[in-house]
């Protein structure tokens, strides 16, 4: 299982760490005293200004970070209740922020103590199921283990299910994980992650799976202009901006790659800013004597991007 690469835009706020323990909030009484002790919104805050758009998900990650504050509330005047069910579900498109959301989600489900830890373990279909009898429940077991006290994140979770091949493992997979979700969900919550309609089809195929997801997140595709916010933010991001024209030209090239298959929102913006970066570089090598400043350094030129294959395609 290789470690989730992503990583996102803008600085961190300061985190206690994984393992770090939790303060205790037992004593908190209002709503103010368990966030300044959980310093939740902190995290709340910095994915508000971190990430373009995604309005309805923000909206629903505040309405959940309000129940379990009145949830912590709840307790400690000695309310009992059940650990509220955290199993939740990410629904969109390919590159729409879905594990990004997640890493933050687990950092406010660790503030707000209901993980011990906070760490994200990032799976797919792979990692769980085996390809031969007796090889499904200990590798589930294995990725379950390590999840513990953190957020297991299930990628493509529709795969998990194959009806069309009755013998198959991956049911074998999601009974373990129906059963921890149901019996270890003080420590560990589950999101499944995928397309929205394949993930319906999931779900009416796997009533006991959808009973237990609380939460249903939807991420919406960006629009034009979020993707070209999100690419100016991605470039701070890394010291460099667009220069001149670029703006102009890179908004051209979204438009063209918006028309084109396979095109996955934020994760395609990247990847078009990685080949600019890469123009940029060998544009700046052909000239080997030239002192190279600051502002060259740092600027993608409008050809940076106008190079691309999309715009030859175009122009034929
Ligand atoms: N709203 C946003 N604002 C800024 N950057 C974003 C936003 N959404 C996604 N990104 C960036 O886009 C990239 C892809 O995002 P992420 O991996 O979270 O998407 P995903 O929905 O999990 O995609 P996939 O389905 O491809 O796994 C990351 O580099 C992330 O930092
Ligand atoms: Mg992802």
């Amino acid at each position: 299982m290789a470690a989730p690469l992503y990583s996102i835009p803008g600085t961190s706020a300061p985190s206690p760490g994984a393992d770090a323990p939790v303060p205790d909030m037992a004593s908190a009484r209002t709503v103010n005293e368990v966030l300044a002790q959980s310093q939740v919104e902190a995290v709340i805050d910095e994915l508000d200004r971190d990430l373009v758009g995604l309005a309805p998900v923000k909206q629903r990650i505040r309405d959940i970070a309000a129940l379990l504050v009145i949830d912590k509330l709840r307790l400690n005047l000695g309310l009992q209740a059940q650990t509220p069910s955290l199993h939740m579900s990410f629904t969109g498109n390919p590159g729409t922020g879905k594990t990004t959301v997640a890493l933050r989600m687990a950092e406010i489900l660790h503030r707000l103590g209901y993980v011990r830890k906070g760490h994200l373990v990032a799976v797919t279909r792979d990692d769980l199921v085996g390809q031969y009898i007796g090889h499904t429940a200990p590798k589930t077991r294995e990725v379950l283990k390590k999840a513990m006290g953190g957020v297991l994140f299930i990628d493509e979770a529709y795969y998990l299910y194959r009806p069309e091949n009755e013998r198959d493992y991956g049911q074998e997979a999601i009974e373990i994980l129906l059963q921890v979700m149901e019996n270890q969900r003080d420590d560990l919550v589950v999101i499944l992650a995928g397309y929205k309609d394949r993930m319906d089809t999931f779900f009416q195929s796997n009533p006991g799976l959808s009973s237990r997801i609380a939460h249903h997140l939807d991420f919406p595709d960006y629009s034009h202009d979020e993707l070209l916010l999100i690419g100016d933010r991605m470039l701070a991001g890394m010291n460099y901006r667009l220069g001149a024209g670029a703006r102009e030209a890179f908004a051209e090239y979204l438009s063209l790659r918006l028309a084109q298959p396979h095109f996955a929102n934020a994760r395609s913006v990247r990847n078009a800013l990685d080949r600019a970066r890469l123009r940029q570089a060998s544009r700046l090598f052909a000239d080997r004597d030239r002192e190279l400043t600051r502002e060259d350094l740092t600027t993608i030129a409008p050809h940076d991007i106008r190079a691309s294959r999309l715009f030859a395609a175009h122009n034929n």
